[in-house]
């Protein structure tokens, strides 16, 4: 298995490019289905997540030529394709569940075999389900029971459907099945998240008629084709943040290019808060944590454009270092703390009650051996490192493989002290 070793380092200086956005590539990677003529994407982040999600497409009887060492990928889904995507793929990645509008759309069925555990149930699919019934699916409700989604619909009709929490994955699911059914469809309190829109900007070029992506309110004017088109995948807004969260606190100087810094509101605010300089420019956005000491603040994650969840653990790095004591209220997730363990085994002194984590700051970190719980604490715990005296050695970094491109080189080349080892 391999390993990060990650050594205190100097603070991060120079220029990092962000890569495209994993979260935007990967609906758009499904939504290719929906159009029996060839796709082109680029700007498409080589990742783990990417792979499988080829895998999987190709699995369903889609032609998928990637090449992503120049970040393209070309997906072409003519003829007949599968209605059910293969157990093996869909367990290595929760995003496999984004085909499913577009396999009801194509084959009259969609069946889906979801992880067992709490993954089942009523979550964390009951939105996705409840828009594609209101759509005219029907579900098979005792397989259901068993963890498998068997969707069915002869056809599939507009309807106003209301989420009853913003979920990123169901309105993506449901602007792809609205894009061809027939008449309209109102998603009400759906998710607003730049990813969202950057999926309904792909099918609008396709021909969709989708309006309000980016709102709480999105209409789809059902229609009875999509066409085959070229898109550029949006930058990714978490990477950026982790880049600018390693700046920050390392004191640094860095300048992130090709970064959105609107989809970044909510984070560049709380950098600030804690005293990082942040300035915009022509070719980015450069963030110093060398001007001012790095003080307290406290966060809560929301849906967008609140405080993004994925950017929850790699802030509380920050927080453990910054002086004065930092609250973290973590709404999104139910159980989204398990990189706590990992950071007080390098001296933080964390306290966990409920949803909320107290953190005292200003503390003296120490390397040790911890482990990436999840691909963003992953990314947070070698930041870290960066920080604490002597080594801090990663493990289970396959889960950093599926969200960061490339991301010890990049590291390395802003003078971070960190390397792969193959055990
Ligand atoms: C997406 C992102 C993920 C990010 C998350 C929240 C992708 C591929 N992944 O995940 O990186 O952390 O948005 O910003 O884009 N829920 C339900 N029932 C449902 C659906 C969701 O209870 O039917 C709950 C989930 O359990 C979770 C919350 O809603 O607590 C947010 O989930 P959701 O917005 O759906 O996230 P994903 O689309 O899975």
């Amino acid at each position: 298995m391999a390993k990060f070793l990650v050594q205190k380092s100097g603070p991060l200086n120079g220029e990092v490019t962000i890569s495209g956005a994993k979260n935007a590539v990967l609906p758009i990677m499904a939504a290719t289905l929906l159009t029996e003529e060839k796709c082109e994407i680029r700007d498409v982040p080589a990742l783990r997540d990417v792979e499988v999600m080829c895998r999987l497409l190709e699995s369903l009887g889609a032609t998928v030529n990637e090449d992503l060492g120049r970040n393209k990928v070309e997906i072409s889904a003519a003829g007949s394709i599968s209605h059910e995507a293969p157990f093996d793929l869909v367990k290595m990645m929760r995003a496999s569940i984004l085909v499913l509008g577009a396999l009801l759309l194509r084959t009259g069925r969609a069946v889906i075999h979801l992880p067992g555990g709490c993954a089942i149930g009523k979550r964390p699919v009951e939105l996705h389900l409840k828009g594609l019934k209101a759509l005219g699916a029907v579900i098979d409700e005792e397989k259901l029971q068993r963890g498998i989604i068997d969707a069915s619909a002869d056809k599939l009709r507009g309807a106003t459907i209301y989420l009853d929490f913003p979920s990123v994955g169901a309105t993506e699911v449901i602007i792809m099945a609205a894009a061809l059914a027939e008449g309209t469809t109102v998603l009400e309190n759906a998710a607003q998240e730049p990813e969202i829109v950057d999926l309904a900007n792909f099918l609008n070029k396709m021909g969709a008629r989708i309006k309000g992506a980016g709102t709480d309110t999105i209409k789809v004017d059902g229609v009875t084709s999509l066409r085959g088109v070229s898109h550029n995948v949006i930058p990714d807004r978490i990477e950026a943040g982790t880049f600018m969260v390693g700046a920050a606190m390392t004191k640094g100087n860095v300048l992130i290019k090709n970064v959105v810094p609107d989809h970044l509101k909510a984070v560049i605010a709380k950098l600030k808060e804690c005293g990082v300089d942040i300035t915009m420019d022509d070719d980015g956005v450069r963030v110093r944590g060398d001007v001012n000491e790095l003080t307290a603040t406290d966060i809560k994650t929301l849906p967008y454009p609140g405080f993004p969840t994925d950017m929850q653990s790699p802030f509380m790095a920050l927080l453990t270092v910054a002086k004065g004591p930092s609250r973290v209220i973590e709404t999104v997730f139910e159980n989204r703390f398990m990189h706590v363990g990992e950071f007080n085994r390098m001296g933080a002194n964390i306290k966990i009650s409920g949803n909320c984590s107290m953190i005292p700051g200003g503390k003296a970190l120490k390397g040790a051996q911890v482990v990436a719980t999840d691909l963003r604490a992953g990314a947070a715990v070698v930041l870290t490192g960066l920080v604490a005296d002597g080594i801090t050695e990663v493990s289970q970094i396959y889960h950093v493989d599926r969200g960061y491109e490339r991301f010890v080189e990049k590291l390395r080349a802003l003078g971070a002290n960190i390397m792969r080892v193959e055990d």
